[in-house]
């Protein structure tokens, strides 16, 4: 597919190369309120700042399920995350402690976690499929001592084992609620609560707000930890790249338990002041497109794996919706093929901006703006403010159009100041003096565009959803008919990868449909529902390093029917 030029009318078309040529994130500080007081707080500038300014009456959150439908105002929000601010403050949480929120998307959700900013703590958001295991290996990292959930999700939380955690703060009715000193409700410990701001933590800059926990090839989860200091790029972004202005009515499809989902599912717009649409509930394409036809949605940021899934629906679906309200689409996670592109230019007659960054970079780095020429399969540009190149393992960069590692330079806003716990993974992505190497490959062509080629690790990027091996192969291995595992990402149409595993069984257990069902549910019940590997392959012998480390290369090449590569450090017995 051709080039896209830009369309007139819909966007705010700035020059973001005549930007770029004079900009400097210091200018990005004059939109916000403690340029003047010095006081910071990113959940004040993400709320409180545009009551302030007299747009307290406007619309912040318009939020539906199936069985819900409310709305709320900017200084709704202002009072019930003050409130919040208040239980957490109430309950003896100080700043800097990581406090956790386990629960569907709700309005409790964006209120707890707001609320817990507020309050000066460290937020970790967990998607709600985690089981015990994910819920356990994240609270024991951070040692959180306070977590929000709801009744549904409470028993996944292995509270006995966890000597920090000393607030269970339950949304909903449950008997658990009084049964021991730490099972406490929210709603009353909410209703209780001041309404006054003198909960707010006034912070630094470089003090924490939030840890996102995600996966790598090796070892257990990490915990991305993000400083209040990203609030210029999630602010910056929101306006240059989904292009927000004041009467957009904002959707971003993320969980708040993924990055994209807190980034620009609360911080980007709001920071803006625009509407923000949350839609609780899974995925369908009938549900989907009624939520944009119902909100009147302009501005929508999705993911490859749920276009691709609209593209599969039936045609009626879409035919029964009108969604002439659509004015900018954008994707993020992903690569996104130039299939879908052009479906988005034939279905809505609109381009599909893709975007990319990663957890680690909390906020957006290399993207396709409004102003600019779409070419399809491309990530875009580098945002203003942000160097990107393409260099070779000794950190050399390499010339336009030659495939290498996609390197950011050090320094962005919101860029992670730690892992949890981990100062040797952390320093990992700094190796190179001076770069941020993303584990990305990629090359750049002649007009300055990113092509994004794969990971150059094992990580496994399915339905938009990032998935260590590591975690689903250890957990593999407590099932008692498996001997041995590997996990690779299998390339698949709709969702990018899908996970495969390779299982070598204990003597007495028969390869069968049976036990593979048996081991899928064991991950789903035990892990994460999009842990499952969705296909196993039962094979007598793993590849493996001489040091015993399974070579997840060499099953992959096997899968795809292509070479081996270098067997050297292979173990043949
Ligand atoms: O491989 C890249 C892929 O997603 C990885 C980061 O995953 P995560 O931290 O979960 O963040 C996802 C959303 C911010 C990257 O290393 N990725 C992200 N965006 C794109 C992408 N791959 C191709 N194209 C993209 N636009």
């Amino acid at each position: 597919m051709e080039t896209i030029q830009p369309q007139d009318g819909t966007y705010q078309l700035t020059d973001y190369s005549k930007v770029r040529e004079n900009f400097d994130w210091e200018q990005t500080k004059e939109a916000f309120t403690w340029n003047k007081t010095g006081k910071v707080n990113i959940a004040y500038e993400t709320i409180d700042r545009h009551v302030e300014e007299g747009n307290g009456g406007k619309t912040a959150l318009l939020y539906s399920d199936a069985k819900r439908e409310e709305s709320f105002t900017f200084e709704e929000l202002k009072l019930k995350t003050n409130q919040a601010a208040h239980m957490f403050k109430n309950m003896g949480i100080s700043k800097g402690e990581r406090v956790f929120i386990f629960m569907p998307r709700s309005p409790e959700l964006y209120v707890a976690l707001l609320g817990a900013v507020k309050a000066g703590a460290v937020v970790g958001p967990l998607f709600e499929a985690f089981m015990q295991d994910a819920v356990r290996a994240r609270l024991e990292d951070s040692e959180a001592t306070a977590i929000v959930t709801t009744p549904d999700l409470v028993s996944r939380i292995p509270h006995n084992d966890l000597p920090s955690l000393n607030k269970i703060i339950i949304a909903g009715e449950s008997d658990l609620i009084g049964s021991e000193e730490k099972f406490v409700s929210f709603d009353e410990n909410l209703k209780e609560a001041s309404t006054d701001d003198s909960a707010i933590e006034w912070v630094d800059l470089e003090d924490g707000f939030i840890l996102h926990y995600t996966s790598g090839s090796t070892g257990k989860p990490k915990g991305v930890y993000h400083v209040h200091h990203a609030m210029l790029q999630h602010y910056q972004t929101a306006k240059w790249v989904l292009d927000l202005k004041e009467d957009d009515i904002y959707w971003c499809t993320a969980d708040p338990g993924w990055v994209t989902g807190t980034s620009y599912g609360i911080f980007g717009p709001w920071l803006n002041g625009v509407t923000n649409v949350v839609r609780g509930g899974r995925f369908s394409p009938d549900d989907w497109y009624g939520t944009i036809d119902k909100y009147n949605v302009s501005v929508w940021y999705s993911a490859p794996t749920a276009f691709r899934m609209l593209m599969a629906a039936p045609a009626e679906v879409l035919e029964k919706h009108d969604l002439s309200s659509l004015r900018h689409i954008l994707s993020v996670g992903e690569p996104l093929n130039p299939e879908v592109v052009k479906w988005g230019w034939e279905k809505f007659n609109l381009r599909i901006h893709d975007t990319w960054w990663m957890t680690e970079t909390g906020a957006m780095l290399i993207c396709n703006y409004p102003s600019e020429p779409v070419k399809p399969g491309s990530m875009g540009k580098p945002i203003p403010g942000v160097e990107a190149a393409i260099i070779d393992d000794q950190g050399n960069e390499l010339p336009r159009n030659e495939m290498g590692n996609l390197a950011i330079k050090a320094g962005w806003p919101a860029q992670m100041r730690k892992i949890w716990n981990n100062e040797a993974k952390f320093n990992e992505y700094f190796a190179i003096e001076g770069w941020y190497v993303s584990g990305d490959t990629a090359y750049q062509d002649e007009d300055g565009y990113f092509w994004f080629q794969g990971r150059n690790d094992d990580v496994i990027m399915t339905a938009g959803e990032r998935v260590g091996p590591f975690e689903i192969e250890s957990k593999l291995l407590e099932h008692p008919a498996v001997a041995e595992a590997g996990v690779i990402g299998k390339p698949d149409e709709i969702r990018g990868h899908i996970i495969k595993a390779f299982i070598a069984v204990n003597s007495g257990y028969e390869e069968n449909d049976e036990l593979i069902a048996d081991i899928q549910k064991f991950i789903k019940t035990e892990l994460a529902a999009h842990a499952v590997p969705k296909e196993i392959e039962f094979k007598d012998n793993l590849p493996k390093t001489r040091s015993g480390k399974i070579m997840r290369r060499v099953l992959k090449a096997w899968e795809l029917d292509e070479p081996t590569g270098d067997l050297s450090t292979m173990d043949d017995n």
